[in-house]
This record gives C-alpha cells, structure tokens and sequence, in this order.
C-alpha cells in the first residue's frame, strides 16, 4: 500500500472543488500538500483547516495561465518544499461556447489551463522527479475530452489536450519510475458551473442519465488511483463504459450528443 507520509503533493486548482478536497484527502493521509491557485484566501483558509485537522500545508497565490507565474512559483516550492512526489494537473476553467463565440483571449485562456500549466507545471519538476526516479503525475480532464459534443470547442479542445498530454506523458515515462493517471469524472457537483456560466445548459441531455457526483468522491479516486500505481479512472461507472462503448462505436455515440446536445438558434 502505498505510504502518503510525508510524500509531497502539488494539487492545482485547490482553492475549491475537486481540487480543495483532493488536497484534503490527500493531507488526512499524512501527505505535504501545496495548495496553487489564484485566489489566495481561499487557500489560505483551506491550509489553515489542514493544519487544524494535524496536516501540513504550504499555499501559492498563482495564475497559471501566466508562464512567467509558473516559472516563479515552480522554483518557489523547490525551495520551500521541495521536488513533489506527486502531482494532480487539476486546475481548469473555460465556458463551453461555440467557435463563433469564443473570443480570442478566452481560446488562449482554456488551453493555457488546464493544458500548458499542466504542461508547465509537470516539466518544471520533472528533471528532479528523473534524478530520483519515482513519483505520480495525475491529470483530470472530462468525459469531452474523450466524446466531441457541440457548443464547446475551445473547452473540449483543452479537455483532449489533458487526454492527449496524459497518454503521450506515460508513454514518455513508460522506461522511468514515475508513473502517469488520468482521472475522468463525469458531472461533479462543485462551482464549476457557477465559475463558468452559461455552460452547464449545453451538456447534452443524455447525460441526465448519468449521477451527478460529489467532489469527495472524486478526491478518493484521485487518492486511490495513486495508492494503487497505474491506470487510468473514469467514474461513475457508466461514464467509463459510455467511453468504451465510443470506441468501439464511435458514431452511435456521437450521433446520440449531437441529438441531445446544444443547437444553434436559426
Ligand atoms: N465540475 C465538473 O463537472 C467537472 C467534470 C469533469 C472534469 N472537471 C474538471 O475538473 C477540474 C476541476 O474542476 P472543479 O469542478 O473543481 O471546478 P472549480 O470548482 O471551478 O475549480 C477550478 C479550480 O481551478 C482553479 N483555476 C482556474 N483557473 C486558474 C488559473 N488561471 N490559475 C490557477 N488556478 C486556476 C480555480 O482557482 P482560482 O479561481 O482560485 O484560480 C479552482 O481552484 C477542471 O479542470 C474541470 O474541467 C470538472
């Protein structure tokens, strides 16, 4: 079983939400988490809530759209802390918006996170991670990033890029002793849909079929998939076979978001 005491976990996007209870988790279990996002009082409010329950944990005020704020951070918690045995590429925001609606900055924006501060981030450590051989790189995207649906290009577009930086990073580190997760819940019950609004009308109808799940139970995962080494997660569970169920019939699937999913007005 693997042992979180005194592991160092750098959890993106921990001011709230799947990332704020990522970072919970993984502290209870006796990990040093270091909380990065951009609004500092709320991480300062989360560390101070995991240093009341015993654990221990440093915070960042950080736009990781911005590359320099990566740079300076990255090097920041190598001084502070120290090289991270772990590594959640958690943060992401973009409203789902049809091509047509995007405006130029806000494209730039959804791939700059959750991609190339993923991105960023993970290469930023990674050399040190090599010298010790060992660590864990988990990536969350969404079940968009697997299955394209209409009205949100630039969203599912960075959603693919996490797929893709996930799949291609293992492959890269397959010959080293870090190992490489992807993590895909399906709809998740925290402010995301506040923070972007606008986006929650345009997932297809079909997914009403699937349950709507707690942050909790997505920091578990999270926490499990790490104790347990490799692979990938999707939940809940008809997320996962929906997704194979594409890959095996990519068109009966597509054809089923494009009948429920969101129309342009004529
Ligand atoms: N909610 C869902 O239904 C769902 C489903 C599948 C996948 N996901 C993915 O899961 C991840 C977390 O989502 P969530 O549901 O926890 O959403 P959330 O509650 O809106 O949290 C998003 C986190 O990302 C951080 N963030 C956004 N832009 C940032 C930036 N430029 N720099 C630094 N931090 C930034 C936010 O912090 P600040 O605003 O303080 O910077 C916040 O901590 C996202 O990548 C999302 O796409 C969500």
């Amino acid at each position: 079983m693997y042992n979180f005491e005194n592991k160092i976990a750098v959890v993106t996007g921990a001011s709230g939400g799947i990332g704020a209870a990522t970072a919970s988790a993984l502290a209870q279990r006796g990990a040093v988490v270091v909380l990065l996002a951009r609004n500092g009082t709320a991480l300062e409010h989360l560390k101070t809530e995991i240093a009341e329950k015993g654990g221990k944990a440093f915070c960042y005020a950080v736009d990781l759209a911005r590359y320099d704020e990566v740079q300076i951070v990255s090097a920041k918690i190598k001084d502070d802390v120290g090289i991270p045995d772990i590594i959640v590429n958690n943060a992401g925001a973009g409203r789902w918006l049809a091509l047509e609606e995007t405006s130029e900055q806000e494209a730039v924006e959804m791939i700059s996170v959750p991609y190339l501060s993923a991105f960023f981030i993970t290469r930023n450590f990674v050399h040190a991670m090599l010298e010790r051989n060992s660590g864990h790189i988990v990536n969350i995207t969404s079940p968009v990033g697997f299955i394209p649906i209409p009205g949100a290009v630039a969203y599912g577009t960075a959603r693919w890029a996490m797929h893709g930086f996930s799949r291609f990073l293992k492959a890269d580190l397959s010959d080293t002793g870090i190992k490489v997760s992807l993590v895909v819940p399906g709809k998740v019950n925290s402010n995301y849909f506040r923070n972007n609004p606008g986006s929650e009308d345009r997932i297809p109808t079909i997914s009403n079929i699937f349950r709507t799940l707690q942050v909790e139970e997505v920091a578990d995962r999270i926490v499990r998939t790490i104790e347990k080494g490799r692979g990938d997660s999707f939940l809940p569970m008809p997320i996962g076979l929906t997704i194979y169920f594409h890959r095996l019939f990519p068109r009966i699937v597509e054809w089923l978001m494009l009948r429920t999913g969101w129309k342009r007005k004529k």
